[in-house]
């Protein structure tokens, strides 16, 4: 009974007499370097040596040559190219060599920040919104360098915000207590600011000292955010710190609803909005944290001029 090798063999003949008796095409090295012709069968496509003259031979060895020629030229000429870019982008850093800053640490959570905040001998920060004062006893015990924390809050209920932390005033008030009793181990350093951020900004302003770090974490719609960010950003120090909770717009955040000002308006780009936009505005990189399950932390990085 004949083989399948050998059934092929009688169905090629059949189809094409010349190719029946044809050496393996591909595998001897001898093939890739003599002349070849190609024919089809039906689907398919077959390659195989042609007895060629030894001009034919010269053609490819040319053809050989010339392919080679032109991915030599390739290759160099990518060369040249990179070596422009890094020139080009050499020059342009020298001349704003006095601004650039090297990059942070990369930060995971925003426990991370602390970190980075000592590590960097940072020793002044402002956070906006307190609540009980969970995230500042964090900084304060990770950050020992801290010299001041300026602690900014309400602790009050706000009209037309959606907020799970816009709780009713009693609460606020158990949350202020509880904030003045977990801080006190930092007694000194601690400067607290009851009363809407905008008015904190413009006292710490008037005080006419800026800080290494400060927090946004207070309103989280589009409009609060915004003004939060342009009002405490003359406040931050060059090359300081500005950073802040909850990089997200509003479907990411149901059931609250991030999206209304307290004018009213509609934004439902919420804080990611009011961070994105102030970035682009000033040309500047947004940092967000990569590690977190939810609730991302944000900052900026403020340039020395
Ligand atoms: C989410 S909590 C802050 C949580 C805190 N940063 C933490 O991580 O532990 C938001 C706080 O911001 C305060 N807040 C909201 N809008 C404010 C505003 N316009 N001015 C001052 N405080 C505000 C609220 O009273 C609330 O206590």
């Amino acid at each position: 009974m004949a083989t399948y090798k050998q059934r092929r063999t009688q169905e090629m003949s059949k189809e094409h007499p010349a190719s029946a008796s044809a050496p393996a095409p591909a595998t001897s090295s001898k093939f890739l370097l003599e002349p070849v012709s190609a024919y089809t069968t039906g689907s398919r496509f077959f390659l195989e040596p042609t007895k060629g003259s030894s001009r034919q031979h010269l053609s490819t060895l040319i053809l050989m040559a010339l392919g080679i020629a032109a991915t030599l030229r390739l290759f160099f000429h990518q060369l040249h190219c990179d070596d422009s870019i890094l020139l080009r982008n050499l020059a342009s850093r020298s001349s704003e060599e006095s601004c650039v800053l090297p990059p942070l640490p990369p930060i995971q959570t925003r426990q991370d920040i602390a970190l980075v905040l000592e590590q960097m001998n940072f020793t002044t920060g402002i956070e906006i919104g307190v609540q009980q004062g969970l995230f500042a006893e964090y900084n304060l015990k990770f950050w020992p360098s801290c010299r001041k924390y300026k602690l900014v809050d309400l602790w009050k209920q706000q009209p037309n915000y959606f907020d799970s932390a816009n709780l009713d005033n009693l609460v606020h008030e158990t949350f202020y207590q509880a904030t003045k009793e977990r801080l006190k181990p930092w007694e000194g350093f601690t400067e607290y600011y009851r009363m809407y951020s905008s008015e904190a900004a413009k006292l710490i302003a008037k005080e006419g000292e800026q800080v290494d770090f400060v927090y946004v974490d207070a309103r989280h719609d589009y409009c609060g955010c915004k003004e939060d960010i342009e009002m405490y950003w003359p406040l931050v120090k060059p090359g300081g710190i500005l950073a802040g909770h909850d990089f997200m717009a509003n479907y990411e955040v149901a059931p609250q609803d991030w999206s209304v000002c307290m004018d009213g308006s509609i934004h439902p780009e919420a804080v990611k909005g009011a961070v994105m936009e102030f970035a682009n505005k000033h040309n500047l990189p947004v940092g967000v944290t990569y590690r977190e399950t939810h609730w991302n932390s944000w900052w900026i990085r403020k340039p020395l001029c």
